[in-house]
């Protein structure tokens, strides 16, 4: 087992990360040569909560946070610990058994090995291989498959099988260190995906960025697939290329357990910031067109790891990431495990012009908060009034659950006139 793993960003190592000895797990980063030489000291290209050659003495947790936070969260993440043989607090342990593909264009390799040394490519998949990659998701999480080089990792605490697509559709299994281009949410225990794919095709009928994604129906099982935005296809026959991504913790310094404003983590205003300091002056709007469409359709779970942004290979520029994990929370079906219907958690992961609870955020509460990122408020008006009507002339020729499209409709004009 090596005990130091080397993260290549592109085709350059950038750091290494060291393991201390101790009861507790920690680690040490150590910058590369090669990082420092490309990026410069200071670059924000890996992250902007970690520039290139950032100090990392014992006890800055910076490097530890940004590594954890590239690992699922729940009963996935302990999956994924029992696998490689340790516990879940050992985001060392985990991310060396599965750290080639994650989030992003960050591999973790052994000391020693060079990206995509082995080659790697797809496999067509039959109908009977997805429905088995499925169906085994609490066994092999993420559709991981060491025997075949397939090591990947990606936040979240909802089941995903992570996949390729040929041209023509056909799903396909990543072999060695071909990137999976697709992510397949099944629904869990709660129904999650036609609500979901209902809040993206509304969102692209209001002109957000949204990637490409389909309802499917695997041996009954409704699922969510989305393409990832963080692979691009190749010119020509070659592999698909990564394309670097972080969330919102990851950019903000903050550990995964922190992700919600009110446990101590990032505010949209934090969020605001990083785009107002390292983007385009047009992220900040869309970050408050992104808002009201959370606010709008009723998602109150928009925390900072359903928020990234995307990194330019050369440049410090970074551009917010296509919308995701974007459902009307406030519509869900919940029941306990005696069946009892439950009311959906209305509290919000980020509060909305100090507003913390869905049913009572209005245009007002959007246009306070917009007040706080710097935007004029005759502008973040303007804005907020022209989402709320896009998502409303939307819902009528938008095909989805009904159910959905209703809470929603209801939503907006509450917001749109109180
Ligand atoms: N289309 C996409 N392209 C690239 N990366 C994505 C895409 N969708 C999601 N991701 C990445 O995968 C991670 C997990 O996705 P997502 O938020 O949908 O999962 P989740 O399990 O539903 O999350 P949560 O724990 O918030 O419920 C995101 O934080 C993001 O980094
Ligand atoms: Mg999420």
């Amino acid at each position: 087992m090596a005990d130091r793993l080397v993260a290549w960003l592109h085709d350059t190592p950038v750091v290494v990360v060291v393991v201390l000895p101790g009861p507790v797990f920690r680690i040490h980063l150590e910058w590369r040569p090669e990082g420092i030489e490309r990026w410069g000291l200071g670059s924000p290209v890996l992250s902007v909560g970690l520039p290139i050659g950032s100090p990392t003495g014992p006890r800055d947790t910076r490097g530890l946070d940004f590594f954890e936070n590239m690992l699922p969260e729940g009963p996935i993440l302990a999956r994924m610990a029992a696998l490689a043989g340790t516990r879940p607090a050992d985001t060392y342990g985990i991310l060396q058994a599965f750290g080639r593909d994650c989030a992003g264009a960050v591999m973790l390799l052994p000391d020693g090995e060079q990206p995509g040394a082995d080659g790697g490519g797809y496999t067509p998949m039959t109908p009977g291989d997805l429905r088995r990659v499925i169906s085994a998701l609490d066994v092999a999480p993420l559709g991981a498959a060491p025997e075949r080089g397939f090591r990947p990792s990606l936040a979240g605490f909802q089941r995903k099988a992570l996949l390729g697509r040929a041209a023509d559709g056909t799903w396909q299994l990543p072999y060695r260190d071909a990137p999976s281009t697709w992510i397949l949410k099944p629904d869990g225990p709660h129904p999650m995906a036609a609500d979901e794919a209902t809040c993206l095709r509304l969102a692209a009928a209001c002109g957000l960025a949204v990637p490409e994604a389909e309802l499917l129906d695997v041996a009954g099982l409704p699922l969510l697939a989305v393409r990832r935005y963080d692979r691009h296809d190749p010119a020509d026959g070659d592999l698909p290329v990564r394309v670097h991504q972080e969330d919102g913790c990851q950019a903000t310094a903050t550990p995964p357990g922190l992700k919600y404003e009110e446990q101590g983590g990032p505010a949209l205003r934090d969020l605001a910031g990083l785009l107002r300091n390292f983007g385009e002056p047009r992220g900040v709007t869309s970050l408050l067109r992104r808002t009201t469409f959370n606010m709008a359709v009723g998602n109150a779970d928009a925390h900072a790891k359903n928020f990234s942004v995307l990194h330019d290979r050369d440049s410090p520029a970074i551009r917010l990431a296509p919308l995701y994990d974007v459902l009307s929370t406030i519509a869900l079906d919940l029941t306990d495990s005696t069946g009892q219907p439950i009311r959906a958690d209305t509290h919000l992961g980020q509060r909305v012009g100090r507003q913390a609870d869905i049913r009572k955020v209005t245009a007002a509460s959007l246009i306070d908060e917009a007040a706080a990122w710097g935007i004029r408020r005759r502008a973040a008006s303007a804005i907020v009034a022209e989402t709320l009507d896009q998502i409303l002339t939307a819902i009528p020729a938008t095909p989805g659950d009904e159910r959905v499209l209703t809470a929603v409709r209801k939503q907006a004009e509450r917001i749109r006139d109180n």
